[in-house]
């Protein structure tokens, strides 16, 4: 049995049954509830505030909130309370460090996101302050997106990278994921598969979360 996490993206989900949403992932065998925040700024799109992440924390999957946002400093701890993972895009915080400092200070796990045209050497100084690493396999802003395949060799640079840490740190890949571009991901060292557009369009929910996690490439 594959012990790759899966992390449904609530973007593609049903907005106006949102509770009913979260209730078949997590029958389906979800792991996480992954949540897209855009400020509208740092990507064009706007999404959730933290009122949502609130109302979402009771339905019992751990959030792994992403933060889409400039000056993460300033909207981090609007969503502490809620989240297992809280995700902030190195292109986005001007103190990346001070910043993971503070989200593991508040006893949560704290995640870096790369987008596609940054290499995985920014990571470098930060390495022993990250539980997690998110991979983007497109450029944040939207779900559906064509996946970027050639981001597995980011991924594999990363496992490199954590691998000489030592430590245990998840490596996420979010974008245009499916079981055609899963297997890529997971032979590069990905962890958590995050799925937005394929899981929620799926007829199946749990054949969908079976097919992720068991693809190869
Ligand atoms: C994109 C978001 C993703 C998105 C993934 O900016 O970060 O989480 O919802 O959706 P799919 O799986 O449809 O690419
Ligand atoms: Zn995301």
């Amino acid at each position: 049995m594959s012990n790759i996490k899966v992390a449904p993206s609530l973007l593609s989900a049903d907005p106006l049954n949102l509770e009913a949403e979260v209730a078949s992932v997590k029958d389906a065998g979800a792991d996480l509830l992954h949540l897209d925040i855009m400020d509208g700024c740092f990507v064009p799109n706007l999404t959730y505030g933290p009122h949502v992440a609130e109302s979402l924390y009771g339905l019992g999957l751990p959030l792994d909130i992403h933060l889409m946002v400039k000056d993460p400093d300033r909207i981090v701890p609007l969503f502490l309370p809620w989240a297992a993972y809280l995700t902030v895009h190195v292109e986005a915080a001007a103190h990346l460090h001070r910043v993971l400092q503070n989200i593991r200070d508040h006893g949560v796990k704290a995640g870096v996101a790369l987008n596609p045209a940054t290499p995985p050497e920014c990571l470098s100084y930060v390495m022993d302050l990250v539980d997690l690493v998110v991979v983007m396999a497109v450029n944040p802003g939207w779900g559906g997106q064509k996946c970027l395949t050639g981001m597995a060799r980011k991924v594999q640079a990363v496992r490199d990278m954590v691998q000489a840490t030592g430590r245990m740190v998840e490596i996420q890949v979010d974008g245009g994921v499916t079981p055609e571009t899963a297997g890529l991901f997971v032979k590069a060292g990905a962890t958590i598969l995050v799925s937005g557009s394929y899981l929620f369009k799926a007829p199946d929910r749990r054949t969908a979360i079976i097919a992720l996690r068991e693809s190869t490439s």
